[in-house]
């Protein structure tokens, strides 16, 4: 193996410039080249392949920087589609052309989808990263829950998860066996989003508001589940569906107490029927990815509805209920800027890993972080189809339910166990260091902003 691709694919994190960075590091000292793939995998499907080489003579270039946020690769939507062949094929002779003798991918379970195809035409590994932290298993046979039926009138399935398959999981579950137990960018974005959480609630304290604050994670909940950490009163997670009365006993309860309620939801939540709150702003990606908007402003309504202006007066506030309570979205902040120190080491580890994988000749599969109580964090490989159902999906990962208190509506003692190797020291000095040294910097004011893909552009190259 003398050259591999590398590219990066889905929505961006915090910390993919420095999986890239640990890959092309490895590949330095192993005497690889590699060639960074523009804009995920839609350079796969387009005649001319748009590229860079991310170490001429071996060295980094410096535009790849560790510690910068997003991707100097960029990134899409665009989706592998296993059954058309021609145009799978298509792309095998675009990497050919570029002399490649392996590919990583650095992606989430979207990504992963795509991998069994290629693999079948380059060896290729993903290296994981999402905000989500939904690439990854609870336990290593998660994929055996799935339960597939036939959907009445039409050609595809509904997925459901067998309850005593779950049930059995709870008497068995140890934080040590969870594949990929966390991935990087995942500890950024609750870092971004538990500051925001602790600006809020003095706000809301202060006008004797309840504020409802939502953060991303599509159906998964570790983001919000994160949120802990930002003490909120509730949280409410896409896993456990919004029991309405009980939110409101809650909030009720609470602002009666301290007149003021901080309440987190992630994005995906659902009500009884399992239908997303958000999904009335809901549109799709081209992955058919489905974009959730709008459960915080839809549980404000909800809740507005059932306390009423009355809930307020009675307490001595004549604001109303529709300035007493207020939504905030965490939003894409969550995805941007610096990696902090948890997310910037372990990606680069993982980047790194993956190049090994492939010069071992590991072929459709992932490089993975692993926690062991008595070893700490390692990383290792993990077979792609390991995250495969029985049909062959794959299913982003949810909260296991030990780690959600449905009772109290927050994070249970085995979250609260799974939080802490993360989060204890996941911020380094060097991450306080660059605030004081960067915030408010004199030149800022002087300079204006210079984009990493104007460098990228100079440097790019392309098939032809
Ligand atoms: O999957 C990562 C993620 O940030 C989700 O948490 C969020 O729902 C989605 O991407 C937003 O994607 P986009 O920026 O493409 O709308």
């Amino acid at each position: 193996m003398k050259r591999i691709g590398i590219l990066t694919a889905g929505g961006d994190t915090p910390a993919i410039n420095a999986t890239v960075f640990g890959a092309v590091t490895r590949a330095n000292q192993l005497g690889l080249e590699v060639v960074g793939l523009l804009r995920g995998y839609e350079s796969l499907f387009d005649d001319r392949v748009p590229h860079v080489l991310l170490n001429p003579l071996f060295r980094t270039i410096p535009e790849l920087d560790p510690d910068y946020g997003g991707s100097i690769l960029g990134s899409s939507r665009k989706f592998v589609d296993a059954s058309n062949v021609a145009e799978l094929d298509r792309a095998t002779q675009r990497l050919r052309k570029l002399r490649l003798d392996g590919l990583i991918c650095v992606g989430g379970d979207g990504t992963l989808n795509g991998l069994q195809p290629l693999s079948e035409r380059i060896p290729v590994v993903l290296a994981p990263k999402t905000i989500d932290n939904d690439l990854g298993l609870n336990y290593p046979n998660e994929t055996d829950k799935w339960v597939r039926e036939a959907i009445p009138g039409s050609t595809e399935f509904a997925y459901r998860v067998n309850p005593t398959f779950v049930q059995n999981s709870m008497n068995h579950f140890q934080l040590d066996q969870m594949v990929n137990y966390v991935t990087p960018g995942y500890a950024t974005a609750v870092f971004v989003a538990v500051g925001g959480i602790r600006r809020l609630r003095t706000t809301a304290e202060s006008h004797r508001r309840i504020c409802i604050v939502e953060v991303m994670g599509r159906s998964s909940g570790f983001i919000a589940l994160g949120c802990a950490y930002g003490q909120p009163d509730l949280i409410l997670v896409p896993e456990v569906p919004v029991d309405i009365d009980q939110v409101v006993d809650r909030v009720q309860e609470t602002y009666r107490l301290q007149r003021n309620v901080l309440i987190v939801v992630g994005e995906g939540i659902v009500d009884p029927e399992g239908k997303e709150l958000g999904a009335s702003e809901r549109s799709s990606d081209p992955a058919g990815n489905v974009r959730l908007s709008g459960a915080g402003d839809r549980l404000r309504e909800m809740l507005m509805s059932r306390l009423g202006a009355r809930f307020f007066s009675d307490l001595g506030f004549n604001d109303g209920a529709d300035s007493a309570i207020f939504t905030r979205k965490v939003g894409h902040t969550q995805r941007g800027g610096r990696p902090v120190g948890f997310d910037r080491f372990h990606a680069a580890q993982l980047g790194g890993r993956a190049v090994e994988m492939l010069i071992e000749g590991q072929n459709n599969a992932v490089s993975v972080l692993q926690w062991h109580s008595q070893r700490g964090f390692y990383v290792t490989g993990y077979p792609g189809n390991g995250f495969r159902d029985t049909w062959g999906l794959i299913h982003a990962r949810s909260l296991h339910p030990s780690f959600y208190d449905r009772e109290r509506l927050h994070v249970s003692a085995v979250g609260i166990d799974y939080l802490l190797p993360i989060f204890t020291n996941c911020i380094g000095p060097e991450d306080v260091l660059y605030i004081r040294e960067t915030r408010f910097d004199s030149g800022n004011l002087y300079r204006r902003y210079h984009s990493v893909n104007t460098d990228i552009e100079k440097r790019t190259r392309y098939a032809d």
